[in-house]
This record gives C-alpha cells, structure tokens and sequence, in this order.
C-alpha cells in the first residue's frame, strides 16, 4: 500500500516535469538531438491539395533530418489563432500556413511574434487592416494570372475543337473575388477568351458563396436559368472544385457532357472525375505545384531556424501540367504524385 502510494507520487512528479519543459519552448531545455518542430497549418485538408501539400512536407522534413512537421486543420479564424497557441506550447519554431481568411494576417503575424514563431504563407496572401497584400511575409503560391490565361486559352481551343459556333455559346465564370489568387485567374482566365475573340458580353459572371462544390453549384445554377437561349457552355473558376459545381449544374439542368466544356486548376483534385468510365463536361485540369509548395516551404523555413538565412518574400510556382483523361496518370506518378 505504501509502495504504490510512493509510486503514484513520483509518477505524479514525473507527469508535471513532462508537462513543463513540454510548454517551455526556452532553448535551454532542448538538446540538439530534440527535432525542430514546424507547423503546416491549411485551411481545407478535404482537399487532396493540401494533403498533397502536407505529404511533400513530410517529405522535405525527412530529408533535411531532425524536423518535424505538426500537420494542423484551420477551417477558421478561431481554429487558426488556436493553432498557433498549440504550436507555441509545443515548443515549434515557425509554421507555413494558408490561411482560412486573407484578413486574419495581422492577426496571425501578431500571435507569432508574441512566440517568436517564424511564418511562411502558402497559397493564399496575408492582407493588411486596408485591405493591402502583406508583402512582407514570404509567399509561396501558383503564378495565378498566368495559370488562368492558360485556362482560358484551352477553353477556347476546345470549343474550336468541336466546332461549336459562338452564337450558341457563352461563359460561366464562376468567381470568388474576395480571394487574390482567385480573382486573378479567373480575370486572366477571361482576359485570354477575350483576346481569342471570345465575345465579352456572353461572359456571364456569377459570385460563389463557399469555395466548394455546393456553393459553385449554387452559383452556376442560378446562372444557368437565367439564360436558356445557350446551347454550349465553357465554364471558368479558380479550382477543380469551382467547375465541378459548375458541372454538375449544368448535369442537373440537361445538358449533355458534348455541351460542356470546364477545365480545373489544382490537378490533384480532379483524379476522381477524370477516373470516371465516362467523360463528363469536365475535360480536365491544370496541375501547378503542390509538391514544390510543400517541399519548399518546409526547406526554406529550416534553413531561416537553423542557419538565420530569411526566404525571398514572394515565389510564383509556373510550372503547369494539362491532365486529361488519357493522360493524368502517367502525369501525376511522372511528379510522384
Ligand atoms: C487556393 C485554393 C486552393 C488551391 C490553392 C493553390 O488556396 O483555395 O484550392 O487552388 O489556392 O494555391
């Protein structure tokens, strides 16, 4: 009895010292044999981008040695600002994040130099309380005009494809302003129909609520009743997800994959629907980067801890990929994908 009582006591002990230098991010506790921790924090893991972004952390974690990547889901502000809170506990050093709200970054950038965390965004730009990009922060994202005038030039390409005449056609542009990189390649997306010849008053713009299927497919069909003078549609937005609501709406309003023509950006959230037996109106997707956001990020963040160097503030990842059907899996096993 007395045993046991002594036992449970140092256990107790042993417990609460575990507890302290596991909060206590003081160098002075940690050995050089402890890894560095980094958080990897995205706004929509549902998203095979972001576990693709997540996996080639890892990836990058293990060849740089000794790092260790804390995987965090931050569907909202309230998550987010608790993930930092955690991160700091845990003793991480810095963390890449793509954050669930641009306008959460003075927010962010604020909780992170009270814990001396060193931050990389991915994806999705920081905005300042004006409403300015906050280009002080290193960015790593996709070169979003440049990938949305190669959306629109494909569409265009298709639609001389199949040889539909311009009078029975028009455009869904499905938009999300309120996000940069959105914006930005939906406007290039419609800037190349434009300079192709498209008519620019048959591009019909129509805002999504969510950046989900759902919320396009709201979108799109309200679009879509309101003009059923068109016989072909080409349909623009700023991700797989985006067009596949556009897709299905058009699927649940009759139309025949032969009068759908959409084409994704994210590659890696489009294997579903290109693995169908059939095609749909859904021809296939631009690949960027998601490998080299994670890879890199989680490289240049180790080598700013370790080594002092800081990162450049702003990446562009150019590099795009067409995935069709006939093609998307020997493409995306080609970038071990
Ligand atoms: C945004 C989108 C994601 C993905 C990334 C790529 O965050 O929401 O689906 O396209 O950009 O940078």
């Amino acid at each position: 009895m007395k045993l046991s009582k002594r036992t449970f006591l140092k256990s107790l002990v042993a417990v609460s010292i575990l507890a302290v230098t596991g909060l206590n991010s003081n160098p002075v506790y940690s050995s050089s044999a402890e890894p560095i921790k980094l958080g990897f924090l995205v706004k929509q893991p549902e998203e095979p981008w972001f576990q693709t972004e997540w996996a080639f952390a890892d990836k990058a974690a293990q060849a740089l040695g000794n790092v260790q990547i804390i995987k965090i889901a931050i569907p909202d502000g309230e998550k987010t600002l608790n993930a930092i809170d955690n991160l700091a506990a845990n003793g991480a050093k810095g963390f890449v994040i793509c954050t669930p709200d641009p306008k959460l970054g003075p927010a962010i950038m604020a909780k992170a130099r009270a814990y001396d965390l060193k931050v990389i965004a991915v994806d999705d730009q920081f905005l300042n309380a004006a409403g300015e990009p906050m280009t002080n922060v290193p960015l790593i994202m996709m070169a979003a005009s440049e990938i949305g005038q190669r959306q629109g030039e494909e569409l265009y390409k298709e639609m001389q494809n199949r040889k539909w005449d311009v009078k029975d056609t028009a455009v869904l542009a499905i938009t999300a302003d309120e996000l940069d990189t959105a914006r930005r390649r939906t406007e290039g997306s419609i800037e190349a129909l434009i300079k192709a010849g498209f008519p620019k008053e048959k591009i019909y713009k129509s805002p999504t609520k969510s950046n989900d299927i759902p919320g396009a497919l709201d979108a799109a069909n309200s679009m879509l009743v309101q003009h059923p003078e068109v016989k072909n549609w080409l349909i623009v937005g700023m991700n797989d997800n985006t067009v596949l609501g556009g897709v299905r709406a058009t699927e649940g309003q009759g139309f025949k994959p032969e009068n759908v023509v959409a084409i994704g950006i994210n590659g890696v959230d489009a294997v579903n629907e290109l693995s169908k037996p059939r095609a749909t109106g859904f021809l296939g997707s631009l690949l960027p980067s998601p490998d080299i956001h994670g890879y890199r990020s989680v490289e240049l963040l180790t080598k700013w801890i370790r080594e002092g160097v800081e990162p450049e503030k702003y990446i562009a990842v150019q590099d795009v990929v067409f995935l069709k059907r006939d093609n998307f899996k020997e493409e995306l096993s080609k970038k071990g994908l």
